[in-house]
């Protein structure tokens, strides 16, 4: 099954991905939740927190496991995904610390983090529902296009474009991570629902290759065309490279 919803605007897109995350919750208490960072989310997370202060949701049992983090970062940097996590969601709701799931950026031997967060997704059953951004080249987690889908959780050189997209962000490029450690597209593909936001004209051409294009590498989220259960929920910006 794919499905769109289309939205008037990121608000809206926003509340309509949050729905969809808390009828998971309401449903099964005791879910999986895959989670992304970057920007689009952000108000999905907000969305959420107001409905869990209004008490309509519950994140007591709930699991969560993120998507990926930069490499050689710490857990106080700003521009850690781990630090993303908890000023946007985890700090405001009452999920169990030791039940959230972020690669470890600061692991000495970054090979054997990517086997035990392998593992660990493996171990919880894989997610319930998997939150997706997409970049603009059509990338999901840090899988860049590439030759191959990488399957499971890997480290991942950052291109270039990567790295001057993000310098904004830091002191200067050379504070700039140079690796990341991403789940793969065939862990994201064990999710038994993916969920992917997408908001503003310049997604338009990552949206409507990776679902209305062909499948291939060079658009890693073009993928998602083989998983059975899709949902998409986009504004009209991002969907404006599509026909209704
Ligand atoms: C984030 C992630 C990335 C983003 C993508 C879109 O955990 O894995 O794939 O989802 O880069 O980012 P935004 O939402 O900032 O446009």
């Amino acid at each position: 099954m794919f499905r769109v919803y289309r939205t008037k605007n990121y608000e809206e897109m926003s509340r309509q991905a949050a729905n969809i995350i808390s009828a998971q919750i309401i449903l099964k208490p005791d879910c999986v939740l895959g989670l992304a960072t970057g920007s689009t989310p952000i108000g999905t997370y907000k969305q959420l927190v107001e409905w869990y202060d209004k008490g309509d949701l519950d994140f007591k049992e709930v699991t969560t496991v993120n998507l990926d983090e930069y490499l050689g970062i710490a857990h106080d940097n700003d521009q850690s995904y781990y630090y993303f996590m908890h000023e946007n969601l985890f700090n405001h709701i009452n999920v169990d610390e030791s039940h959230t799931n972020v690669p470890n950026g600061m692991c000495a031997d970054p090979e054997a983090e990517c086997a035990r967060y392998e593992r660990l997704v493996r171990t919880l059953g894989y997610q319930d529902i998997q939150l997706l951004g997409i970049g603009r080249n059509g990338h999901i987690g840090f899988n860049e296009p590439c030759d191959s889908f990488p399957a499971a959780t890997h480290i991942v050189n950052l291109t270039k474009s990567t790295i001057e997209a993000n310098k904004r962000f830091f002191a200067s490029e050379a504070d700039v991570p140079r690796q990341a450690i991403t789940m793969g597209v065939g862990t994201i593909m064990q999710a038994r629902q993916i969920l992917i936001v997408a908001s503003g004209k310049d997604k338009a051409d990552a949206v409507r290759d990776a679902f209305y294009g062909p499948i291939t590498p060079t658009v890693p989220a073009s993928v998602l065309q083989l998983h059975p259960n899709v949902t998409l929920v986009a504004d009209e910006a991002a969907l404006s490279g599509v026909q209704d």
